[in-house]
């Protein structure tokens, strides 16, 4: 049985599911954020130390103001609300991207890193305005800064994600095939499961479903 460490998952779906079900793609991110809650109740459940969530691309900044605004609250919300409960259920949160949002954001994500840095249960990593192929340039510009062999080992030192194993297996809802610059050097080896719902209606039980047969299948990372 493969063991899995670290999950993955582009959320998609969420601006679909809102407009066919409430004319609002708004209410979908309202919804996707219930499902969020399920997954990261799975996730503790199955014994998954790392949780990653693609909540906002670099590129997602040509979204209407007006969506870009109301998904920054909902965030913003989520943490004032939860972020005590996530602490007492001993989850990490970690930030990975670039924190260039309001102040009380910015101040807001750095107090519930802080406060939550010791916590051993699982990582969550929430991912937001994060793009993987800036990432890799500065990781490549801070390396050849300072003079390091250029090695996947010496890289790695430089990425968001150097203390966090790559991921086992990675989840994008949406019935949408892509990476959507997501991870691009740390998912080399990841397995990758498309799903047809859309993130508002994907539930534990796909989750799981998923999960299974990721572990029930031979990895073999190029080897035979
Ligand atoms: C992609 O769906 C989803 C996002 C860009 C935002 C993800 C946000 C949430 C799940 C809720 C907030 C989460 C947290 C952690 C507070 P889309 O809007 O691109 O969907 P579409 O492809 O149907 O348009």
């Amino acid at each position: 049985m493969n063991p899995l460490n670290h999950v993955a998952i582009i959320m998609d779906g969420n601006g679909r599911w809102g407009i066919k079900n409430k004319n609002s793609r708004n209410a979908g991110h309202r919804a996707g954020l219930n499902t969020v809650e399920k997954i990261i109740k799975e996730t503790i459940k199955q014994k998954i130390k790392f949780l990653t969530l693609y909540a906002f691309s670099t590129e997602n900044w040509k979204r209407p103001k007006k969506e870009i605004n109301y998904l920054f609250n909902l965030l913003e919300n989520f943490l004032i609300n939860r972020i005590e409960e996530l602490h007492k259920q001993n989850i990490r949160l970690k930030i990975i991207g670039i924190k260039s949002f309001s102040n009380n954001l910015n101040k807001l994500l750095s107090s519930s890193e802080r406060k939550t840095s010791k916590n051993t249960k699982l990582q969550i990593n929430l991912a937001l305005n994060y793009g993987s192929k800036f990432e890799l340039l500065n990781a490549f510009k801070n390396l050849q800064k300072s003079k390091g062999k250029i090695s996947e080992k010496n890289l790695k030192k430089y990425l968001q994600t150097k203390d966090i194993p790559d991921p086992d297996l990675l989840i994008r809802t949406g019935n949408t095939k892509r990476l959507s610059n997501f991870l691009l050097w740390q998912l080399a080896y990841s397995e990758i499961h498309f799903e047809k719902k859309l993130w508002p209606d994907f539930n534990e039980k796909d989750y799981n479903k998923i999960i299974k047969n990721y572990r029930s299948i031979k990895r073999n990372f190029g080897n035979i």
